[in-house]
């Protein structure tokens, strides 16, 4: 998808430039989207992303009489402000804009009822990797959205990181408990094997080191590798050896399996209570 920012096929409003929609709004200008068909609407973006805004020029608050229908508005709000921004919205979308929402828990259902009638709509789930370009992310459209507007999501989402389509919307509780959470699992593994190897003996700050550069250094070798990550796992561990000692007890029947399928069921969960 390289590039095909570059002609995108209209105006795009971001709405709400935080965490997340400042990573999608500097991924998009890196992709060669020109600043002048991108507007924010977010009344107080944190200071990089409100200096990225001046420094490219990037019109804020839009009035919409004075602009074209816009090809897509992305909401990336906090769920909770959805019902005050919802209305504010609705002015934005004309009968060719796609409507992409990174909400977590806001269903196809909730945006389409403050939605003019028949608007394209993509739910969809990035993670936060996205802010250096290596997140993943699954979306979810409705009936309404046809290749074109298919295709324009695809391209603003997919500039943080590939995207996987989806049909079943049910699935996306699932999804935010695996991707949606996971980056924050793989940051307290970090944390739990320094305080492992703190507790085996380690200076602290050598174990939390050498915690931190072995999984930044095991998930770049995941990444890069064409094998999966049991293969590579089987690779590392003599048959008798130091590895194989540890994975005994991190693979025995109350070892981590049990305890990440309780994790992601209770996150599934939790995403299903937030979507009310
Ligand atoms: N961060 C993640 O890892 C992650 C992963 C997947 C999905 N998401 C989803 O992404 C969305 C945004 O999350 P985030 O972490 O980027 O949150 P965030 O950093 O709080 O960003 C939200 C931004 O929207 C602004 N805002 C508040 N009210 C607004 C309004 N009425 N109109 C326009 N903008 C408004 C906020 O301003 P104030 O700060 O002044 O309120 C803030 O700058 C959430 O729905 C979340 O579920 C996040």
């Amino acid at each position: 998808m390289t590039n095909a920012l570059a002609s995108a096929p209209g105006a795009i409003l971001l709405v709400g430039a935080g965490k997340m929609g400042g990573a999608l709004m500097e991924s998009w200008l890196a992709r060669g989207l020109p600043p002048a068909l991108l507007s924010v609407l977010d009344p107080s973006p944190p200071p990089e992303v409100a200096k990225l805004i001046a420094t490219k020029r990037i019109a804020r608050d839009p009035q919409p009489p004075l602009l074209p229908m816009h090809a897509a508005v992305v909401l990336a709000v906090k769920p909770q402000m959805a019902p005050d921004v919802m209305p504010q919205i609705a002015r934005f979308v004309g009968r060719d804009t796609v409507v992409v929402s990174i909400m977590a828990g806001r269903t196809l259902g909730f945006l389409g009822k403050h939605l003019p009638k028949g608007t394209a709509i993509v739910r969809a789930m990035p993670n936060m990797p996205a802010a250096i370009g290596r997140g993943i992310t699954v979306a979810v459209p409705n009936a309404r959205v046809k290749s074109a507007a298919r295709e324009l999501a695809d391209a603003l989402l997919s500039a943080t990181g590939p995207v996987e389509w989806i049909k079943n919307e049910k699935w996306m509780d699932a999804v935010t408990a695996v991707s949606g959470s996971g980056p924050a699992y793989v940051f307290l593994l970090a944390e739990s094997l320094a305080r492992a190897g703190a507790a085996a003996g380690l200076p602290k700050a050598l174990a939390a080191r050498l915690a931190r550069e072995t999984v930044a250094g095991a998930g770049e070798l995941l990444h890069r590798s064409t094998l999966d990550a049991a293969k590579l796992r089987e690779n590392v561990t003599s048959p008798g050896g130091t590895t194989a000692a540890a994975l005994k007890v991190l693979m025995s029947r109350s070892g981590l399996d049990p305890l990440m399928k309780k994790a992601v069921a209770a996150a599934t969960r939790r995403s299903r209570q937030l979507a009310g």
